[in-house]
């Protein structure tokens, strides 16, 4: 019997040496101390051991078990201490690395533009006065002096908000930001109808027109228009402020010069156009040869229009005018398709 527990005792040591990790450890454990080991054989068949051997038998069975747990704890240790430094070998951690970097986004070219002439503005005196997208054909036409069926809204093809409802005053995207102008002439006219006051605004925002989306059309663009009315307010306060505002805009150097135009809402209307600060008028592709671009359009109020907005145009005149913001971002950074604006394709938004 003695004889038998040394050799459990080698078998089980010797087997030790092999045992790599946890998961052998465990297997070793039940197999050469648990329920069925040959060790637990011993100690249950100790009754049977010859009276004067039993004491022989039991005590060096204990110190087989005894050796065999003082081994595992060794070993679990051992195995221990080596499942950690692999662990920190293979999941190796360079903390010293520098982090990635956020990825934050930016000003659309659009808004930075739309920013710059509506700060340019305020600097001027222009206070911004936001208006709705959707109007009515009456706030959007007929107001600005565009009647029913007048040829010039054929230029402003509309996207109609309801086929049905009120047949003469449909609902509409606004097709351009002048209806803004009524709304704000008749908010200030409010309760002071015989002396209204002076008006001083710049109207941004998105306008839709139905058409056909080209490299040089949208359905949807931004649109910054200012209005001034009040008494005494002449066609030179008009050339003044928006040469003032291209020096702003486009450098000290900036030359204006306006083109007769025409605008159902503004009379006399035009267009002004500033010297190409591509090529300082020399002549480029961008401003086709000519040295010059044009950049916005305007006129003095007209005075139905002055009418329908609360102001009586024997004592009251005005000036408005109306300039694209993605049109002086092309022109500024040579972009050739206005489809990039809402193509929202971050590798042409990241440039800028
Ligand atoms: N509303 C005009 C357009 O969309 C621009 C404009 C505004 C012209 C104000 C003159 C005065 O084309």
């Amino acid at each position: 019997m003695l004889e038998k527990l040394n050799e459990i005792q080698a078998a089980a040591l010797d087997a030790l040496e092999s045992v790599k990790d946890s998961e052998a450890l465990q297997g070793w454990k039940v197999k050469h101390t648990g329920g069925n080991s040959a060790l637990t054989e011993v100690f249950k068949g100790i009754g049977k051991v010859a009276k004067e051997d039993r004491g022989k038998v039991g005590k060096r069975a204990n110190e087989v078990k005894v050796a065999l747990e003082a081994a595992l704890t060794e070993r679990a240790a051992l195995i221990k201490e080596a499942e950690l430094a692999r662990s920190l070998e293979e999941d190796h951690l360079d903390v010293t690395l520098p982090g990635r970097p956020f990825r934050h986004g930016g000003v659309h070219p659009a808004t930075q533009t739309l920013r710059r002439i509506l700060g340019i503005l305020a600097d001027m005196g222009f206070q911004v006065y936001t208006s709705r997208e959707v109007e009515s054909d009456e706030y959007n036409f007929q107001h600005l002096n565009f009647p029913l069926g007048h040829p010039a809204r054929e230029m402003q093809d509309s996207f109609y908000v309801e086929s049905e409802g009120e047949r003469d005053n449909p609902l509409l995207m606004r097709t351009h930001t002048s209806p803004g102008q009524i709304r704000a002439m008749r908010e200030a006219a409010v309760g002071n109808p015989d002396n209204p006051p002076p008006i001083r605004i710049s109207l941004p925002g998105m306008c839709y027109r139905y058409e056909q989306i080209t490299s040089r059309s949208e359905i949807q663009f931004n649109q910054v228009e200012g209005l001034a009315v009040g008494e005494n307010i002449t066609f030179s306060d008009l050339k003044g402020t928006l040469s003032d505002f291209a020096r702003r805009m486009f450098g000290a150097h900036a030359r204006t010069r306006f083109r007769a135009q025409h605008f159902p809402f503004t009379e006399p209307s035009a267009e002004m156009d500033v010297e190409c600060f591509l090529c300082g008028g020399e002549g480029c592709s961008v401003c086709k040869k000519s040295g010059w671009l044009e950049i916005l359009g305007c006129g003095m109020v007209h005075p139905n229009v002055l009418q329908a907005g609360g102001y009586d145009p024997r004592r009251y005149t005005g000036f408005a005018f109306g300039m694209g913001p993605e049109r002086q971002a092309m022109l500024r950074h040579n972009i050739k398709d206005i489809r990039y604006f809402w193509g929202n394709d971050s590798r042409f938004l990241e440039q800028f």
